[in-house]
């Protein structure tokens, strides 16, 4: 691809802008409204991203060859209720639309969460398609989706892509980007690991005590792959199952059954732990998500959710999200660092990360990941 202009709309910290700019591209308008988000990409890349893109005229923005939009969910609230382009007003994808239509731009590159392939019965997704192909782009007759386990970074995190060419003469056939196979566990946590400074990331006491709780009730148990949610308050319980949905019964009958199978550990398990009077009650459930892969809750990835204790397989970490339950690696006791983060979403090393932590990790939550739009981006503009 020869040098190119690329603007970068819902710009966040700049996820598009370093694959653009690693495959040639110069970014001539980044448009943002979160204040911090703004600072960060000012810091990495110079340029003001402060424009609220539904205050901005669209002849207002340079032209470009390639537009990169990660649109917020919030954008097809609207969006499929009927087919022209006036259903979509209103909307983030309206603003989107409304660039297109002035700039033409040869190519496109759109980013949103899985769950718009699902969404108003697949009609969103339709509407999407069908008002980009009405401005003349080829876009792909299935959503893309990809997560970076699939390229080799070990995260789990589909999102859906939406890439288009400018069919100019009409003649373009159809667009196919190649996405390797969803294969789990090919990939390994401890490429993205590097050792902080300090002990600040360390777990607390009572964390570890909780962690070594649940390592011990695995340890004792005569099963140990659990394909169910543990909920410590079943154990020993004798009441009738209250009026739950039928899927959460079946959840309390498996847990009743897991403990009259394991009575004497578990309930000297429980005197040990003074029966988890001392755990706050999310952390009184336990979600095994590692299979058979692992022998130990220290072996794994680790998250304190708000439905228990989780533990999955070493091999990925769960997507990064607003960061609220950053991951733990189990057998360095210690949560990621935001560097760690960073590394989950291609974002390079001489990446300047936001120095507080909390607003780092919401960034890489909310971020795109590097290597996959590189991946993707190579085969559309190869197109
Ligand atoms: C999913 S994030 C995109 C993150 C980005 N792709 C990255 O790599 O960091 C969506 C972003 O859109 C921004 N946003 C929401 N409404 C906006 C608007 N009206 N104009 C500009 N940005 C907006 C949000 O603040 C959020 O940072």
């Amino acid at each position: 691809m020869q040098p190119f202009r690329f603007i970068d709309l819902f710009a966040g910290i700049g996820g598009f802008h370093l694959a653009m700019s690693s495959l040639g591209g110069r970014c001539v308008f980044a448009s943002e409204i979160d204040g911090f988000a703004v600072d960060t990409y000012m810091k990495n890349f110079g340029i003001n991203s402060a424009f609220d893109i539904t205050q901005t005229d669209e002849k207002d923005i340079p032209p470009h060859d390639v537009l990169c939009a990660g649109f917020p969910c919030q954008a097809f609230s609207k969006a499929g209720k009927q087919n022209g382009f006036d259903d979509t007003r209103g909307t983030l994808f309206f603003d989107i639309l409304r660039i297109l239509q002035h700039h033409k731009p040869k190519y496109i590159l759109l980013e949103n969460v899985r769950n718009l392939v699902s969404h108003d019965s697949g009609n969103t997704w339709r509407v999407i398609r069908k008002h980009l192909i009405d401005l003349g782009y080829t876009i792909p007759s299935e959503p893309i989706i990809v997560s970076p386990h699939q390229i080799g970074v070990p995260q789990l995190r589909e999102r859906v892509f939406i890439p288009g060419i400018l069919n100019t003469d009409g003649s373009a056939e159809e667009l196919t980007i190649d996405v390797p196979l969803s294969k789990r566990n090919i990939t390994s946590a401890q490429t993205v690991l590097c050792e902080p400074d300090d002990d600040s990331f360390r777990i607390s006491e009572y964390e570890e005590l909780v962690l070594n709780a649940w390592d011990e009730f695995l340890q004792g148990l005569k099963q140990r792959v659990l394909g169910f949610p543990i909920w410590a308050s079943e154990f020993g319980s004798a009441c009738t199952i209250p009026d739950l949905p039928q899927w959460k019964q079946g959840f309390v009958q498996k847990n009743r059954a897991l403990y009259n199978a394991n009575k004497k550990h578990i309930d000297s398990w429980l005197q040990k732990y003074n029966y988890l009077k001392d755990f706050v009650p999310t952390h009184r459930k336990f979600e095994w998500q590692a299979g058979a892969s692992i022998k130990s809750v220290w072996e794994g990835i680790i998250q304190f959710r708000p439905s228990g204790v989780r533990v999955k397989r070493p091999t990925e970490f769960p997507a990064l999200v607003a960061m609220v339950h950053v991951p733990i690696i189990g057998w360095a006791k210690r949560r990621i660092t935001p560097r760690e983060a960073a590394n989950l979403q291609g974002f390079p090393l001489t990446y300047k990360v936001n120095a507080n932590h909390q607003q780092a990790y919401k960034q890489f939550g909310n971020s795109v990941n590097v290597e996959v739009v590189k991946y993707i981006a190579k085969q559309l503009f190869a197109g």
